[in-house]
């Protein structure tokens, strides 16, 4: 077959229609975002060129870490607000610590942070029920409920296989949020295709347990007044909630499914990453430090206090281990940039700017670049080094007992002004518990059970958007333990 010059160009043109819609929708999405602060703000990843929004947004894509923390030394020590492009989130102001703070006490009707939260995982496409984002007591039952029951949890804990909705949900609604508005509902309908067709097929493969359980439930009648049962996992927690809002429809098997999956979609990727950057600190440690062989000792001294079953008692003694996962989510947060939060208010809101007070419109994200904070020197001295013993103060025992023991000065679940990994104080994570309680599991189980090898080099992530993304290819060489 001979193709000519005309059917390439032909060819060409239908091609370069998408991408040139593209392109113009980005200038002036970007462009327009963007104008409305920039006289006033000081900006950081612009440059003075042709089409400077877009091509500044499209470079966001790997140097977003880089304009925060160049932000941060230049204009956040003068408590000034600055300005990063993001191809997620169009132009982002960045605050100063304080004034985060302080926007931080405004009500949700004027700075929002669950819309913004469902906006980053593009929820109205991602997730197939929408009651679930239009009634998210999941939110509620996370630290009422679940985080009481730590102890009945710590033997069944495990770790399902939803890799696949997971990464849909995720890798999904970040295509969906670089997407330039005009084209969203396009992309949104793929992902919508690629998020349904799993979260389809788990309900599927949970769909007998859940109406088992439900039966299990009903025939019970455990919702005799003042009477608990125990609380065995999640699921549990949302068909009691479900049964006790009198509406049938709530208890459809795909609705509990879709609920069970958003908990976990919220909880897999941070507590998985989080795990593993905690592994790498570790090994990538100087062996001459003994790290790894101060938490093991620490670990199989609170498993054989409590006779050799792990529980909630022994869990507690994990004061090191405890400073050391503060400590790696402290030098390795899951975002460069982070606590995004949206103007609703139509009145727009006023950001302090040098001695004058700046209005900024309903439909301006704000952030923090939790990084940098973390790893500013006047705040923690040698900032950049991974000291796992940070959070943690020895006193001396008792004359009975002798020795040092050590206390936590800071718990990994509480978050400061200085410490994001978790949220702010005002509105942390509810199931930061939980994740702190199951990071210690798999940890003294690691510790306790295998030999891990010292890295030579620390394998280097990527830097996207605001995440860092791990090296998936880097090893671990880790030999059970004998005796
Ligand atoms: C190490 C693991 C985890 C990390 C680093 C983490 C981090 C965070 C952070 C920083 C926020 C606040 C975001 C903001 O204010 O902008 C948040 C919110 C949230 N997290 Fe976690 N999280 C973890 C584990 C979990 C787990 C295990 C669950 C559930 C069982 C969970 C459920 C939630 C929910 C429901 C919210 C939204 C709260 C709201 O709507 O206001 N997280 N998480």
């Amino acid at each position: 077959m001979v193709i000519s010059v005309s059917q390439i160009e032909a060819a060409l043109l239908v091609l370069s229609i998408p991408f040139t819609y593209f392109f113009i929708a980005s200038v002036l999405e970007k462009r327009q975002n963007h104008s409305t602060f920039l006289k006033v703000f000081p900006e950081v990843g612009f440059r003075d060129e042709w089409f400077h929004g877009v091509r500044a947004t499209f470079r966001s894509l790997f140097k977003t870490a880089e304009w925060a923390s160049e932000g941060y030394s230049k204009f956040t020590k003068h408590d000034s607000p600055y300005l990063i492009p993001t191809m997620d989130r169009g132009t982002v102001i960045i605050l100063p610590t304080e004034q985060m703070k302080t926007l931080g006490r405004l009500p949700e009707d004027q700075l929002d942070i669950f819309g913004t939260l469902q906006e980053q995982i593009q929820a109205r496409y991602t997730v197939r029920d929408q009651r679930v984002i239009l009634d998210p007591y999941h939110r509620y039952l996370i630290p009422s409920q679940l985080t009481r029951d730590l102890d009945a949890l710590t033997g069944p804990m495990y770790l399902a296989s939803l890799e696949g909705q997971s990464v849909a949900l995720f890798g999904g609604s970040m295509l969906i949020s670089i997407t330039p508005t005009l084209f969203r509902p396009v992309t949104g309908y793929l992902v919508k295709l690629w998020c349904w067709y799993h979260a389809r097929k788990i309900a599927k493969i949970c769909g007998p347990y859940i109406e088992a359980r439900i039966r299990e439930t009903t025939q019970e009648k455990i919702r005799v007044a003042g009477s608990r049962k125990p609380v065995k996992d999640a699921l549990q927690l949302i068909i009691d909630e479900a049964i006790s809002r009198d509406d049938d429809t709530q208890l459809s098997t795909s609705l509990i499914s879709d609920r069970l999956l958003i908990t976990n979609n919220l909880s897999l990727h941070s507590t998985t990453l989080t795990l593993h950057n905690f592994i790498m600190s570790l090994i990538t440690s100087d062996p001459s430090l003994g790290y790894i062989e101060a938490l093991r000792e620490e670990c199989d001294k609170a498993l054989s206090d409590v006779g050799g079953t792990w529980n909630l008692e022994a869990i507690r003694k994990l004061r090191l281990v405890d400073s050391a996962i503060r400590e790696s989510m402290r030098l390795i947060p899951f975002a460069s940039v982070a606590m995004a939060r949206t103007v609703v208010d139509p009145k727009g809101i006023s950001l302090k700017h040098g001695q004058s007070s700046v209005p900024v419109p309903q439909g301006t994200i704000l952030a923090s670049p939790i990084k940098s904070i973390h790893c500013d020197e006047a705040i923690y001295p040698d900032a950049h080094r991974f000291n796992p013993f940070r959070f943690v103060t020895t006193e001396l025992q008792d004359s009975k007992s002798g020795g040092q023991k050590y206390v936590t000065s800071k718990p990994t679940a509480t978050p400061d002004d200085n410490f994001f990994g978790f949220g702010t104080s005002k509105n942390p994570c509810p199931g930061r518990f939980l994740a702190v309680h199951e990071i210690k599991l798999v940890i003294a189980y690691l510790l306790t059970n295998y030999d891990i090898e010292y890295a030579k080099a620390k394998p280097q992530g990527t830097d996207l958007l605001a995440m860092k993304v791990p090296k998936m290819d880097a090893i671990i060489r880790v030999k059970r333990r004998s005796g």
